[in-house]
């Protein structure tokens, strides 16, 4: 019988954590999303970083800009929150719609509030070994990996998928972990032979139960960072029942990796606040 990864548990102790540290520094930070469109699954997940805002004692705005803005528009929006000295952290929902220049946008917000550490200055940083603010979902990963006491150093790590909010900075923060990588993708051969040498698998494809036993090496840890719609419910990239018994750990969906980023999001808005005031002592 596997580890259960419970990242639920492991992201309200960390909230809680969380909250009395702001309570403690007398600090007010202040996270400005940034959504565009209607596309319901951002407008909850926006929501729900807001709420845990909330719980937290970080202020939170919302800025909500109909599909048919322009890149400049965008743009216009983060540059006023770049300027606006109340403003810590900067997140603009992803996916932004069709016809947005969505790499122009990133690299808008000032590197100091970019809390999704998805800035090229930040990414370069993080692959240089030198991390400021790293990506929240990956780095929520690697917490869950640190709670439960997983051994990183000198463990083969597969990652599956090579986007820039999940792959490779997961790529970058395993290797800056000592960890020997591997990143697989579509046009990886063999799949299933490089999956099976991991001691810890990363899987964010986001394709509903794609990763099945014969991927998986007996006593691995594995990571499921997809959410994906199976048959009206919420399912992983990993088929969850066939593999539980082969892993070592594994996270569950809900309530693996993605209450993690949340949590992380929100540590990532305090530290901006707390540098940001040290800059102003200095
Ligand atoms: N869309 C899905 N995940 C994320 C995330 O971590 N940050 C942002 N900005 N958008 C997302």
């Amino acid at each position: 019988m596997s580890t259960i990864l419970d990242g639920k548990k492991i992201s309200e102790m960390r909230l809680e954590i969380l909250k009395e540290g702001i309570e403690d520094s007398g600090l007010y930070p202040r996270l400005a999303t940034v959504i565009v469109g209607s596309d319901p699954a951002s407008q909850m997940y926006v929501r729900m970083k807001h709420r845990a805002c909330e719980r937290v004692g970080i202020g939170s705005v919302g800025i909500e800009l109909p599909a048919d803005t322009t890149t400049q528009g965008v743009l216009d929006s983060v540059n006023r929150l770049n300027r606006d000295s109340d403003i810590d952290g900067i997140l603009v929902q992803l996916p932004l719609p069709k016809g947005i220049d969505a790499e122009r946008v990133i690299a808008e917000v000032s590197p100091e509030k970019d809390v999704d550490g998805f800035h090229p200055e930040n990414l370069g940083l993080l692959f240089s070994g030198r991390p400021n603010f790293t990506p929240c979902t990956p780095t929520g990963i690697m917490t869950i990996l640190a709670e439960y006491k997983i051994p990183v150093a000198g463990a083969r790590a597969v990652v599956v998928g090579r986007s820039i909010d999940v792959g490779r900075p997961m790529s970058a923060l395993l290797t800056n972990a000592d960890a020997t990588v591997t990143v697989c993708h579509s046009k990886t051969k063999n799949l299933a032979e490089e999956l099976r040498r991991a001691d810890i698998l990363v899987s964010a494809i986001g394709r509903a139960h794609f990763i099945t036993p014969d991927m998986v090496k007996p006593g691995a840890v594995v990571i499921d960072v997809g959410i994906n719609q199976l048959n009206g419910r919420l399912t992983g990239d990993v088929d969850f029942d066939a593999v539980k018994d082969i892993a070592s750990a594994i996270t569950p969906v809900p309530g693996g990796v993605g209450p993690m980023t949340i949590a992380t999001l929100m540590e990532n808005t305090f530290r901006a606040a707390k540098v940001k005031s040290c800059d102003n002592v200095w």
